[in-house]
């Protein structure tokens, strides 16, 4: 539970806003609006029971930006600062706090009292101003993921090659964690724990020198294992996943360039579309670096369940966004078609999908799985690598006129084929982000543990965490925990155990 006073900062977090930033851009009003205090709160209303044996926190971060953007019709999602949210648990009682990640670009921009980065993923369509010497080249707002590192707590971007260091309580940034200085890559911000060996499996591109590299890190931050390969082209690659021989990557259509002169720098989007580029599929062996590639139709996949092997194939399932046109001709800002907001787009809606990687045949084909639309896809982690039961994830399911967003979780059965929903509210749709398995102590079966998630209610323009018992799935949550503030629309998080702290 955080120590201190009750409130760290003056004011209420500012709940509804006479003057967004842009009428017209979405990711700067309703539930995706920024916070703009932080606070820490002892205690927190509970509906429900705590589990007792919870003792940590939920911690998620998402995009808020912090300065009015420069041209704020133009900003975009994930260009706003990081801001980390934790929900600590202990002894049945709920406490929280958010703070902004203390990047080195949001420090510039608060000493200049104004904005002075261009955006990454969107474009500000100037030129990038003159920077003070030794200032990074283009912002990286770390706020994307948080994850357990070595007994610490770690934020991120995915275009630096080190993390950000948190204190698991005040969530006050203690500086960067870059593994030695060893990696001249950029670093994902989705590591993954390999449940065989406890280490988290990382992987890092380097677009000077065009090679993918990843790593597996031990307990203590050491590296481990290393391979890399040359790359042929420069993706945008979010996520990978890995099987008990293969770290497995999809390079679809987009490409990406963050520190190019051309892009970011003289005003213009890292992002672009490789027209009639098909999928690139690397298998990169974990112990010799020897790397096979295979082509598929043009897809890309956001966000990756699990994978394994079985025989001559391999199984990956994954949500993924289909080129509805591969040889269309499509601008940055068409890309990354959530469906929150109400545009037509040249992709698909996300998907669940599974995709099977023949190894003897070197073929690769897919099937849809449900009708739904799906991201934040998450299984229970120890079961990663090997066959997995179970999937969840935030999704649409019975859209209405008022849908805008994720209207539920699912969790989706692949031995009986079974999918179930969970909307929270019968009275009005609440937006959910991801979903985060925590398994039961003890518990045997794939899904003996606990769903922890948080929803925005349009109703208090507030959010809540729920627990939900995950062999209940579509019942009652065992817990809500209700916030009187907002938390804006976010990315990603993961529960972590006190005990798993030094
Ligand atoms: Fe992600």
């Amino acid at each position: 539970m955080p120590d201190g006073a009750a409130r760290l900062s003056a004011g209420e977090p500012r709940a509804t806003s006479a003057e967004p930033w842009s009428k017209q851009n979405p990711f700067l009003q309703g539930p995706f609006e920024p916070l703009f205090n932080e606070v820490s709160i002892r205690s927190l209303e509970v509906i429900g029971r705590i589990p007792m044996e919870l003792d940590g926190a939920l911690y998620r971060t998402g995009s808020n930006q912090h300065m009015r953007p420069a041209n704020p019709d133009l900003f975009h999602w994930f260009d706003g600062d990081g801001m980390v949210h934790a929900f600590h648990l202990r002894d049945g009682k709920a406490g929280y706090c958010n703070r902004f990640v203390e990047t080195d670009g949001l420090k510039l921009e608060r000493a200049a009292g104004r904005p002075i980065y261009n955006g990454i993923y969107g474009h500000s369509g100037v030129r990038q101003a003159p920077l003070p010497p030794g200032a990074p080249r283009i912002k990286t707002v770390a706020g994307i993921n948080v994850i357990s590192l070595a007994g610490r707590v770690m934020t991120m971007h995915e275009a630096d090659s080190f993390y950000w260091h948190l204190d698991a309580d005040s969530l006050d940034t203690l500086g960067k964690f870059d593994f030695g200085g060893r990696f001249k890559s950029m670093l994902t911000a989705h590591p993954h724990v390999d449940p065989a060996t406890g280490d988290l499996l990382v992987y890092g591109l380097n677009y000077d020198e065009m090679y993918v590299e990843c790593m597996s890190i031990g307990n203590m931050g050491q590296v481990n294992s290393h391979v890399r390969t040359s790359m042929p082209i420069t993706p945008f690659v979010h996520d990978f996943i890995f099987t008990e021989n293969y770290y497995v990557f999809f390079f679809g259509p987009i490409r990406w360039r963050p520190y190019a002169a051309d892009t970011v720098l003289a005003g213009n989007s890292a992002f672009s579309f490789d027209r009639g580029s098909p999928t690139r599929i690397l298998l990169l062996h974990r112990k010799t670096g020897v790397a096979k590639w295979l082509e598929a139709r043009s897809f890309t996949c956001d966000h990756y369940l699990n994978a394994y092997e079985l025989g001559d194939k391999i199984i990956v399932d994954a949500t993924v966004t289909e080129t509805l046109d591969p040889n269309a001709d499509i601008r940055p800002e068409e890309f990354f078609p959530f469906p929150l907001v109400d545009k037509p787009s040249p992709f698909s809606g996300p998907q669940l999908w599974r995709i099977e990687i023949d190894l003897a045949r070197e073929t690769v084909s897919d099937r849809r799985i449900g009708e739904f639309a799906a991201e934040f896809v998450r299984p229970n982690e120890s079961v990663m690598g090997r066959p997995h039961r179970y999937g969840y994830m935030a999704g649409v399911h019975n859209p209405g006129p008022q849908t805008h967003g994720f209207n539920c979780l699912i969790k989706h059965d692949y031995l009986s084929g079974r999918t179930q929903y969970q909307h929270l509210s019968s009275e009005i749709e609440m937006t959910p982000g991801e979903p985060v398995f925590v398994p039961r102590d003890g518990g045997e079966d794939e899904d003996d543990g606990w769903i922890m998630a948080i929803w925005y209610d349009p109703r208090r323009n507030a959010s809540e965490m729920t627990i939900l018992a995950a062999q209940d799935f579509d019942g009652e949550p065992v817990a809500r925990i209700k916030l009187d503030h907002r938390v804006p629309l976010g990315f990603h998080g993961n529960w972590i155990a006190r005990t798993s702290l030094r």
